[in-house]
């Protein structure tokens, strides 16, 4: 029979992580949960599957998400769907698990892959992953300001340049609905001057077509004089006020975009989108904002929540220059002969059970292939061990940068290994 000749690819839009992106991706989750920290946010992680019911109601019927882009998985009877984003379902987690009942207030991080069945480009998957943050639990509008000073923070760290972060309120939900009739009232008779897709949405969700990217429906977006004074009630634009007040105070530099709405129907209050030049047609880093009725929404109590998730495929197009790895692998022990292979093995094992990495060769190479290989891994140490070191009991050691060598003694090997590194 012919053996099967077909490379099998991966799904569309779904690409492999490959170890030098590897690296650099666990730099930037490193560097975050150690931030996550210093701000007081718990880890947590939920299924990648999803009863695909849980976005129907979270998101919106009519949200892009619901309506085209997600991975819907059968399985006898249940729908199932591979998350599109995780705000949802870790609220759904907060109420199942009935973590309201055992603290009243609760902040958390998760890091982890989202799957949209959107047509890929640059900055755009169908697989990506999110850094996020949710806090649970309190409608301080400190708390919206935590958030965004946390997003602006880990920015920093990772020395993006550049973003600019935009903020809105679409107020309360019965404020929500205010400005939704506003609009309807204003795009009314400009409908005609809008694409086919924001001619729907006016009947579906007429907020969508505030962020259409078409040059037409900004046009008439533009000039649509929306003011917070006109459809935020006075506990909404008090807390927008203090929301502002305090980013001004914390020395955060925001814009102020009536235009932004956000494509998840979850949001009330303050919203916030990320920005970079350098990404092109999709642009933003990263998003969240407030959500106070959807832990209500999907059967808990009264609470209000705010978080945010970067992509983190578009921190790494932000992230200029890329962080420079150190070779991982820190010695390699370089054998010659059956018997220094076996004391090399051996040697290699208890350097392991040290905390030292370090490796050495499996591909039968000469003493000149395993140096080449020492030298592609970038290690520090190059430690030689032949039947002249063996007789000694000895093992002769390079330093990699400055070409020194030294020969020691086989025995206290690893604390003098541990000494140079
Ligand atoms: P989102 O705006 O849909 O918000 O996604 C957050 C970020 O994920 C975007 O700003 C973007 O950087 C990235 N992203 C979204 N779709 C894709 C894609 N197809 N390919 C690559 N990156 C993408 C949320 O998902 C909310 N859950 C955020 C949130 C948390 N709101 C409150 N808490």
């Amino acid at each position: 029979m012919k053996k099967e000749e077909r490379i099998f690819s991966s799904p569309v839009g779904m690409k492999d992580i490959l170890p030098e992106e590897g690296f650099i991706r666990q730099t930037i989750e490193d560097k975050a949960k150690e931030i996550f920290q210093i701000y007081g946010y718990s880890p947590i992680s939920t299924p990648i599957l999803e009863d695909s019911g849980l976005f129907n109601r979270s998101l919106g019927k009519y949200t892009e998400i619901v309506t085209k882009q997600m991975f819907l998985v059968k399985q006898q009877k249940q729908t199932f769907c591979l998350r599109p984003e995780a705000t949802s379902a870790i609220v759904r987690a907060y109420l199942e698990n009935n973590l309201h009942k055992i603290s009243s207030f609760l902040k958390l991080y998760y890091i982890g892959p989202m799957f949209r069945a959107e047509r890929p480009q640059k900055g755009r998957l169908r697989q990506f992953y999110h850094i996020g943050v949710e806090a649970l639990g309190s409608n301080s509008p400190f708390l919206d300001v935590e958030i965004i000073s946390l997003a602006n923070r880990i920015l920093e760290e990772f020395k993006i340049s550049g973003f600019q972060i935009k903020i809105n309120s679409l107020g309360c939900f019965n404020d929500r609905s205010k400005l939704k009739k506003i609009l309807e009232l204003r795009l009314k008779d400009k409908l005609k001057k809008l694409c086919l897709d924001c001619k729907k949405r006016y009947r579906t969700n007429v907020f969508r077509i505030l962020d259409c990217k078409n040059e037409e429906c900004k046009e008439v977006t533009k000039n649509l004089n929306l003011s917070h004074e006109e459809y935020l009630c006075d506990s909404c634009l008090e807390h927008w006020t203090v929301v502002k007040r305090n980013l001004d105070s914390l020395n955060i530099k925001y814009l102020i975009s009536l235009e932004l709405v956000r494509g998840l129907d979850y949001y009330t209050q303050t919203v916030f989108e990320i920005s970079h030049p350098d990404l092109g047609a999709q642009d933003a880093l990263g998003a969240g904002g407030r959500y106070d009725r959807l832990i209500s929404e999907l059967g808990g109590p009264e609470l209000g929540a705010v978080g945010f998730a970067f992509g983190v495929e578009r921190l790494l197009l932000a992230i200029n220059p890329k962080p420079q790895l150190d070779g991982q692998v820190k010695v390699f022990i370089v054998v010659l002969g059956e018997e220094a292979k076996k004391k090399g093995f051996a040697l290699l094992h208890k350097l392991r059970y040290e905390g030292v990495s370090c490796d050495m060769d499996y591909e039968e190479k000469s003493l000149k292939g395993q140096m080449r290989r020492a030298n592609d891994l970038k290690v520090k140490l190059v430690a030689l061990l032949g039947d002249n070191e063996l007789k000694k009991q000895t093992v002769t050691l390079k330093d990699m940068a400055s070409g020194s060598q030294e020969e020691i003694s086989l025995q206290g090997f690893s604390e003098e290994i541990k000494k140079r590194l």
